[in-house]
């Protein structure tokens, strides 16, 4: 996710774009840049960090011009810096282009340009597309974008502005998102509606592969055939601050339904042309892992419980051994990591500090390190061999969604794909399994619309409550935990997980009448003996909730409420039995009159040990 904004009009192109780039920080932060056109010159002003840098940048060393195009970068591919924020711009610098998405075929593009004699001085996927528009123009920036969009594939929302052809700027949409705003003598384009809410009302939303030509006379919609498209302009009713969520009354519950689309990018946009797993930040071969005796996970919240169901999935398709450790315990206890260990470390920010702590210290005694992070160019990134970037987008709400199924994800397709290279997962049932994960994002987002009205009625009946206790086996612990967590940061309740089979040996005193206890039974072969863990309970009283996969209908039986869930493998149901205690501790939190996205006491990166 990235930030655009263009402007075409009278007014200070910079002051409009800086602006605009303000209201989409929450696109991404770390780094930032501008394009404008003035007296017939581009100028440029682009650097890290937070968007006050630029501004500062600007401040000291004004840009003049009324045409202009800014960004603000979530990086995806190349680290944070200067060199490779954007703008990104033809060699003689006269051709700048913004861009959010992903251009899946760049390294492709880039190796054929490199043929041509292009250089390249950053490691985007944008840099191509200047260089392209570079190749193709002739005169005429527009014809050169129409030529340039057909060799892309992937997503993409575009800002393009040349110096030859001073008096407009091209933007094109593709899946990415990307609106047209409608001013009095002035156009705005920007990858969301509250970077120009202040200066104009009247939008139009582009549609998939519309590319639109603005002038100071207009603006012309055409489609990839160059015929002109006609687009409804429509009135914004509401406020920006409405709008920067999307809608949301705040960004965890926005995270929460995002859920759906970013773990299907994080799966889709890693399959190559046969459909099979591919990994580009990753150069572990098949003799690499026969040479490994152990893999070793660390991380910290969230994270770690993610870890958890990703040690049990390594294990069943890599048969291979699988220690996994709290990152803030690791140094504590002999821990026998050498060079025949593969250390993964999952951290959604890439900066926290005891995860860092274990990293180095298993690398010091000669580990190599796998990432799995949202944050590219973080320091666990910087100092890890082979990264996994979830690309789940920023994570705004201290409370960890997204990120948790992306990192899930994340492991379901590490396993996937060193099982098919180890020879531990034969070819056909690594397909099924695959084809099974493809389906997932769909049910994802079922269990959200799902779960919606469910996790209302129950968290108005927890609101009041002191504790409740979450149970499960196997890998319904795990989401135990992490249900049980999320309740606890946001919603500020007592909640404790349970195996579901260890609660009579101690635990079961806790239970009395009215004690929320909630089940989750996914996991066939545990099925019978969960079911008796929840009798037990309600036999003491406890208010039980269960949830479970759509052909349990029994679980009626002993459950006051239940949710169902689609059905799937089973190593799969935690990315649907999570969705449920997500939604459940936002909506007691919000009965609870919290502040959700900021819980009291917690920080959404922690670097301190
Ligand atoms: C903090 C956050 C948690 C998060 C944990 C690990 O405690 O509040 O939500 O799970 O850090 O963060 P990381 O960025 O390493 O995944």
């Amino acid at each position: 996710m990235c930030g655009i904004v263009g402007y075409v009009g009278e007014k200070l192109a910079t002051d409009v774009i800086l602006e605009g780039l303000q209201k989409l920080e929450y696109r991404g932060y770390d780094s930032s840049g501008v394009a404008i056109l003035g007296s017939g010159k581009l100028k440029f002003r682009k650097i890290a960090g937070r968007l006050s840098n630029l501004i500062s940048s600007v401040e000291e060393n004004p840009v003049e011009g009324t045409i202009g195009i800014g960004h603000t970068r979530w990086a995806t591919h190349g680290a944070p810096s200067d060199v490779n924020a954007h703008p990104h711009t033809n060699e003689d610098g006269t051709i700048a282009v913004v861009h959010n998405g992903i251009i899946e075929n760049y390294m492709t593009l880039k190796n054929e340009l490199i043929e041509k004699g292009y250089n390249f001085e950053s490691d985007t996927d944008t840099e191509i597309v200047a260089k392209l528009l570079d190749m193709y123009y002739e005169g005429d920036l527009l014809q050169a974008v129409f030529k340039m969009v057909k060799r892309l594939k992937g997503a993409y929302a575009l800002g393009i502005v040349s110096s030859n052809n001073p008096d407009e700027l091209i933007a094109v949409r593709k899946e990415s998102p990307l609106i047209l705003g409608v001013g009095d003598d002035e156009l705005f384009v920007a990858s969301d509606i509250p970077a120009i809410l202040n200066r104009t009302r009247k939008v139009i939303y582009l549609e998939n592969n519309d590319i639109v030509k603005l002038t100071r006379e207009g603006y012309t919609i055409y489609n990839v055939d160059r015929n002109v498209v006609e687009r409804e302009v429509k009135e914004i009713l509401w406020d920006v601050e409405a709008a920067t969520k999307e809608g949301y009354d705040h960004f965890m519950i926005k995270e929460i339904n995002q859920q759906s689309s970013v773990i299907k990018d994080t799966l889709f946009r890693r399959l190559d042309d046969k459909g099979n797993i591919y990994l580009e930040n990753v150069n572990i071969d098949s003799k690499y892992l026969t040479t490994i005796n152990k893999i070793y996970i660390v991380a910290c919240g969230t994270a770690y419980h993610a870890g958890l169901i990703g040690k049990h999935i390594l294990e069943k398709f890599l048969n291979l051994h699988v220690i996994i450790d709290i990152a803030s315990e690791f140094r504590y206890g002999n821990n026998f990591v050498d060079d025949k260990t593969l250390m993964i470390v999952v951290s959604q920010s890439g900066e926290t500090a005891d995860t860092l702590a274990a990293l180095r210290l298993a690398k010091s005694k000669g580990a190599r390190i796998l990432s799995i992070t949202n944050v590219v160019g973080s320091t666990v990134a910087r100092e890890s061999d082979d990264i996994f970037y979830t690309w789940a987008g920023p994570e705004i709400a201290v409370a960890s969604t997204k990120a948790y199924t992306t990192q899930l994800t994340a492991f379901y397709m590490i396993s996937l794909y060193f099982g098919k290279l180890k020879g531990t997962l034969g070819d056909e049932i690594y397909n099924e399994i695959l084809s099974e994960l493809k389906s997932l994002p769909a049910k994802v987002k079922a269990a959200i619309e799902e779960s919606e009205k469910v996790a209302r009625e129950i968290a108005e009946k927890i609101k009041n409550k002191r504790s409740l206790f979450y149970i499960g086996r196997g890998l319904d612990y795990y989401t135990a935990m992490e249900g049980a967590l999320k309740l606890k940061e946001i919603s500020y309740i007592q909640a404790e997980a349970f195996a579901a089979g260890e609660l009579k040996h101690g635990s079961i005193a806790l239970i009395e009448k009215d004690t929320p206890v909630i089940a989750i039974a996914t996991q066939r072969d545990l099925y019978e003996k969960t079911v008796s863990n929840i009798k037990e309970v309600k036999a003491r009283g406890a208010y039980t909730i269960g949830i479970t996969r759509v052909s349990n209908k029994d679980l009626e039986n002993v459950c006051d409420s239940v949710i169902y869930l689609d059905e799937t493998y089973d190593i799969f149901m935690p990315l649907l039995s999570v969705i449920s205690p997500q939604l459940l501790a936002y909506y007691a939190a919000v009965e609870r009159g919290n502040d959700v996205d900021k819980p009291r006491n917690l920080a959404k990166s922690v670097t301190v040990e």
